[in-house]
């Protein structure tokens, strides 16, 4: 409905300028993460001034005014709050960007805002117009990642040691949080279970805080040789190079966190009845495990919010998308599964159990 009164026309108009500057809200969340505030203001206790952060920050004292405007920006989005005037305070959300620290056991997710802010998933989103406007059959043109950067996501990602690195660590931030959640309040998924394959599963760090939480399970990770070849042998999970689409190797649980979101339906059939075959020698108890989103199942608006950014992300990467329950259970059905158990207990994920 157009705007009727001048009140309204100028409302409209601060909404218009809030949503064309948003992308000034996450630079702003890069720039602070590079400059270290969120672990500096830890540091000092919580809460401190720019000029008690000053010995902690690579920062002149003549930028600390323009730094304040910066700080200003991210205060008004909820990601610092101020105590009093110019004494900046972590939030919950300030406070999952402070570096790991061992002793307090936080997990760190500066790697994912540091991903998704950083030129790979910008450029591709500054083609999102251009790819929409080509034919679904233009194979030069399958995702906006592609034409920003000439190749595939995990192709390229494979190649390209910057984003190869970015990905991994953004991956591993994700499945710390996720699997101190997963071990703290799922045990029963993994119980009377003897072993696992992780399949796509990083650089292991959730197949590994399965290992150590669940020490009667014997975690296996598959991966491709690009990420596979470079982890140590002999740790706590073993690695196995491979493509999940052709193999998975057996065992009573195959787990697939934020893998299948990543896929078209028909690639996402081809992976769930190699992960089928994977547990057909280990019924009744054989399952498979997927972590990932479900649309609709959202526990807050935040967290709608964030499935609906992550299936753009997803669109923008690759030819995958986030699922509502029914896209779901056509895929389970397709791939021969004839029962399912979903459980939303991670914010905007969910963990859903898929037997034979
Ligand atoms: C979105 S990441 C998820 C990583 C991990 N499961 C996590 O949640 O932290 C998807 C993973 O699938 C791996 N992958 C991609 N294609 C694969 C294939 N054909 N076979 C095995 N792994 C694959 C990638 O290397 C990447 O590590």
């Amino acid at each position: 409905m157009a705007p009727t009164s001048s009140a309204e026309l100028l409302q409209a108009q601060a909404e218009l300028w809030c949503h064309a500057f948003a992308y000034l809200k996450s630079m702003a969340l890069h720039s602070v993460i590079k400059l270290g505030i969120p672990t500096a203001i830890h540091r000092c206790g919580g809460a401190a001034s720019l000029s008690e952060l000053h010995a902690h920050l690579p920062v002149p004292a003549s930028k600390l005014p323009r730094l304040s405007r910066l700080m200003k920006l991210l205060v008004t989005s909820g990601v610092f709050g101020e105590r009093e005037a110019g004494v900046y305070s972590l939030t919950p959300v300030s406070r999952l960007l402070v570096e790991d620290d061992a002793e307090g056991g936080r997990a760190c997710l500066s790697p994912f805002a540091i991903l998704a802010t950083s030129p790979f998933h910008l450029r591709s989103s500054q083609r999102l117009a251009e790819w929409t406007e080509k034919e679904e059959e233009d194979a030069a043109a399958e995702t906006p990642f592609m034409m920003a950067h000439g190749a595939g996501f995990y192709g390229y990602a494979g190649r390209d040691l910057e984003l190869g690195a970015l990905f991994n660590e953004a991956m591993g931030a994700d499945s710390r949080v996720t699997a101190g959640i997963v071990v703290r309040e799922c045990g029963e998924v993994f119980a009377g279970l003897a072993s696992l394959v992780d399949v796509g599963g990083g650089d292991g760090t959730m197949a590994k805080a399965i290992a150590k939480a669940f020490p009667h399970v014997r975690c296996t990770v598959l991966e491709l040789p690009q990420l596979a070849g470079t982890m140590p042998v002999g740790g706590m999970v073993e690695f196995v190079a491979g493509d999940m689409m052709e193999f998975i190797p057996p065992a009573d649980v195959v787990l697939l966190k934020s893998v299948l979101h990543n896929w078209s339906d028909e690639d996402c059939v081809r992976i769930l009845k190699r992960a089928k075959e994977a547990i057909s020698t280990r019924e009744p108890k054989g399952k498979v495990v997927i972590i990932d989103t479900v649309a609709g199942s959202a526990s807050s608006k935040q967290a709608f919010e964030a499935q609906v950014f992550m299936d753009i992300c997803m669109m923008m990467l690759t030819t995958g998308e986030v699922r509502d329950e029914e896209k779901w259970r056509g895929l389970f059905l397709h791939a021969g599964f004839s029962r399912h158990k979903i459980s939303p207990i991670l914010g905007s994920r969910s963990l859903i159990e898929l037997f034979p």
